[in-house]
């Protein structure tokens, strides 16, 4: 308080001391409208000690003030005239008269902090002409362009380029202009609490649209968005181990860690691995665990044991959409904790960092293998290929009882369809015990003729297990569209209707298509799952299936278009058909699904959409397909689903 007080008497004199403040504090100041509550609270992570209060506000002369309110404050005249903005019918776009000036964004960089305000420049900018035009740099982009770890460390960068408008990527032909198509206008690399809270006022008062990026792994792009003001909670790094956590609300009693939203796969399986633990996250080395994916389910190599991430969440620290920085468990805000586990990301609020249970390290066995059509000297006939796939098929009940979780994909290859397990993942399990589980399916494709040599590996623990049998995956496809489903469990129930399932999965693979699945049955072994709002879905089937469609690069957005409706209503509706009233996984999914709020949601839509309603009444958070998004939309130039346009009410 007595920091924030000080500090503000100089922010004052700045602000109004010139036009254009300069972008950087002092050292010892991280964030100027902000009170730094006592670092011994026990709760917190530092950053989350360096909050916005209205003690800074009032500070504040009134015209700076306004921009910042909270939105529980009562509102001045300034501020209601600022708010007549966000009941328009559009969030205001960069070529509005209304869009703030560059004194009003160099006051938010300002009182940020902290040179936090960045002002958007495409990764891929070095390969075009221009003032950053750098030819050894465009080829050092393009020769990791698919690599995601290039485009975590961007403040904008998202992998799925597709719902970014593509209007940036690399290329050979710099005569092209780099457009900024859905990346945001500014970003606000955070480092504290407070920065956070005065982005999310400054968006709402001044009616912009607002995104979260966190790694960009999303799927549909939903880490962007064209004309906004970006929230990039990439570096809440911070990591703290709890032996024993208790948390009476739910139970518990044992280890946790508590993480900043900004951690990843790698690095938690990591910290856990050196404490001899495990926790629940996803297969993918680079995934924002504590963002978008665990807010939407998250499905992990130990999801048949343990159930979906969200299930382990003890609780989350949150920036609400009022702006004030609020505490979500068993205990307090009970709608928003139970909305956050599973109702997807971008929706509820800016989460700082999440709470979770931690396991008893485990060993693992891990195999993988393949066989494709004309493989084998040509001994592999398509007929045969496909019996074993489906003989496969009927294996999924009884493996994921025994905790599996296999990743496998059907690929197109030069002489036919490839079957690819990749791994097959057995936690818990000895080398003997998964050579036993595998052994019925081997036979019947050494019956037929299928005969190949897996490498199946046991190893005492689960980190050295996960890093060796899940590859880094290929990211920023630009002319791909994906769709799941979660298959119920009743089409196991008898030989017609795995048949059927089957059937729908095999004439993807036979149309061109990529599958890409999962034997998964995310519940508790010994019974249930928590209350929280993963889709039900998940909690009745054994396999999580992904197709792609693929169209020739640079297509017209007629082709595109046509593709696309082709698959959501052809490909991906073959699929509903053998699954009517099941759903599909929000983080890997049609953007264009029909019914999304059945699909991704399921039963729980009704009470999220209630939560998203009387927490964000002036829908500062948005997403496409997320809760409450079918109020609005993005109205592209090209007609094809993307970030990239005005977002407007329906
Ligand atoms: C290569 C790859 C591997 C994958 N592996 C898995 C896997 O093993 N299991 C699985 O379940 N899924 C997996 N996914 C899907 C993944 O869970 C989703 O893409 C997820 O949305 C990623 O979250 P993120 O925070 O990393 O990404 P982002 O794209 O940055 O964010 C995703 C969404 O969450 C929002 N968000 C992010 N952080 C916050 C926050 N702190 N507060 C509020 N909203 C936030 C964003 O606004 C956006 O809407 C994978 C995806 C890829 C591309
Ligand atoms: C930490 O601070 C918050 C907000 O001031 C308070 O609600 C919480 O009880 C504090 N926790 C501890 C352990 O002091
Ligand atoms: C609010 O808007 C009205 C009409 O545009 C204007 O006359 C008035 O001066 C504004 N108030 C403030 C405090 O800016
Ligand atoms: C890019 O690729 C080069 C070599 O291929 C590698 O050394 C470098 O670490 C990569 N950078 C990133 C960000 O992935
Ligand atoms: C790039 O933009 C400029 C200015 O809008 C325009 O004149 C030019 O035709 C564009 N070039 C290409 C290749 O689209
Ligand atoms: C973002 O801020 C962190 C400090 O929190 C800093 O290390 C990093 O370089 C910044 N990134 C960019 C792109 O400015
Ligand atoms: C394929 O045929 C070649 C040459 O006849 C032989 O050396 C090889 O072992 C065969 N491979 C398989 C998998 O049968
Ligand atoms: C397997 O190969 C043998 C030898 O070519 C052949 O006789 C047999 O019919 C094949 N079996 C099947 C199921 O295709
Ligand atoms: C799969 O199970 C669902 C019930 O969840 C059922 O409606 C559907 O008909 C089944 N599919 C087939 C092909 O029988
Ligand atoms: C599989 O790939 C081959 C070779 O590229 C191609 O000829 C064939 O049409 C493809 N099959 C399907 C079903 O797309
Ligand atoms: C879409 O499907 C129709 C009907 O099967 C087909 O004629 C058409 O070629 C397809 N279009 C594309 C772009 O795949």
């Amino acid at each position: 308080m007595v920091g924030c007080a000080s500090l503000l008497v100089a922010s004052l004199y700045f602000v109004f001391a010139t036009a254009t403040p300069a972008a950087s504090s002092t050292d010892d100041v991280q964030t100027a409208a902000a009170t730094v509550v006592p670092i011994d609270n026990t709760t917190y992570f530092k950053y989350e000690t360096v909050q916005l209060t209205d003690d800074c506000l009032s500070a504040l002369d009134s015209s700076t003030a306004a921009l910042f309110q909270f939105d529980d404050t009562d509102v001045t005249d300034i501020s209601a005239n600022l708010t007549r903005r966000t009941s328009s019918s559009c969030r205001i776009f960069p070529t509005d008269k209304s869009w703030p000036s560059d004194f009003i964004w160099n006051t938010l960089d300002w009182v940020l902090g902290n040179n936090a305000l960045i002002k958007t420049v495409p990764l891929a900018s070095p390969c075009y002409y221009g003032m950053y035009y750098n030819q050894a740099k465009c080829a050092a982009l393009t020769s990791n362009w698919t690599n995601s770890y290039l485009h975590m460390t961007d403040p904008t960068s998202m992998m799925s380029p597709v719902y970014q408008g593509l209007t940036c990527e690399v290329t050979t032909d710099p005569t092209q202009n780099c457009t900024l198509g859905a990346f945001p206008f500014y970003a606000i690399n955070v480092s504290n609490v407070a920065q956070i809270q005065l982005g999310i006022n400054f968006a709402r008062t001044m009616g912009l649209r607002l995104v979260i990026k966190n790694t960009g792994h999303d799927f549909s792009g939903k880490s962007g968005g064209a004309g906004a003001l970006s929230i990039w909670t990439h570096n809440l790094k911070d990591v703290k181990y709890f032996p024993k956590y208790t948390s009476q609300g739910c139970g518990y009693d044992g280890p946790a860690f508590k993480l900043g939203a900004g951690v990843q796969a790698f690095e938690i399986y990591k910290e856990a691995h050196d404490r001899g633990l495990v926790v629940v996250c996803g297969e993918g080395q680079t995934v924002g665990v504590m963002g978008g994916y665990i807010q939407g389910g998250g499905h992990s190599p130990l999801s048949s044991i343990y159930g979906m991430a969200a299930d382990h969440v003890l609780s989350l620290e949150v920036v609400t959409a009022d702006g004030r920085f609020v505490t979500a468990d068993f205990d307090q805000n009970t709608d928003l904790f139970w909305a956050l586990r599973g109702g997807g990301g971008s929706t509820f609020g800016v989460v700082t960092s999440v709470t979770v249970k931690a396991y008893p390290d485990m060993a693992v066995t891990a195999s993988t293998f393949s066989f494709t059509v004309g493989g084998n000297n040509g001994t592999i006939t398509s007929d045969n290929f496909w019996t074993g796939v489906r003989n496969y098929m009927d294996y999924f009940p009884s493996l994921s009882a025994q905790g599996i979780y296999a990743y496998w994909f059907i690929i197109n290859t030069s002489t036919g369809p490839m079957f690819l397990m990749q791994p097959f993942w057995a936690p818990g399990k000895s080398l003997a015990d998964t050579n036993a589980l595998l052994a019925p399916w081997f036979a019947q494709l050494n019956a037929l003729n299928i005969t190949f040599t897996p490498k199946t590996v046991h190893y005492d623990s689960f980190y050295p297990a996960w890093l060796a049998s899940f590859p880094l995956e290929a990211v920023s496809k630009t002319h791909v569209a994906t769709g799941s489903r979660l298959f119920p469990k009743e089409n196991w129930s008898t030989t017609s209707k795995l048949d059927a399932t089957f059937n729908a999965i095999k004439t993807s693979s036979q149309a061109g298509l990529t599958i890409i699945a999962f034997i998964i049955d995310p519940n508790l072994k010994n019974g249930g799952y928590p209350d929280n709002a993963v889709n039900p879905a998940w909690r009745n089937t054994y396999a999580h299936v992904l197709q792609s469609v693929n169209w020739a690069a640079g297509a017209s957005a007629a082709v595109q278009l046509e593709t696309r409706h082709n698959f959501t209503f052809g490909h991906m509706q073959r699929w509903r058909d053998v699954s009517p009233g099941a759903g599909s996984y929000l983080g890997e999914s049609d953007i264009l699904e029909p019914n999304f709020q059945q699909s991704f949601y399921g039963t729980s839509y009704p009470r999220l959409l209630s939560i998203k309603k009387a927490l964000d009444p002036k829908n500062v958070f948005f997403a496409q397909t997320a809760v409450g998004s079918e109020d609005w939309q993005v109205v592209t130039a090209n007609g094809l689903p993307s970030g990239n346009g005005k977002l407007c009410r329906i």
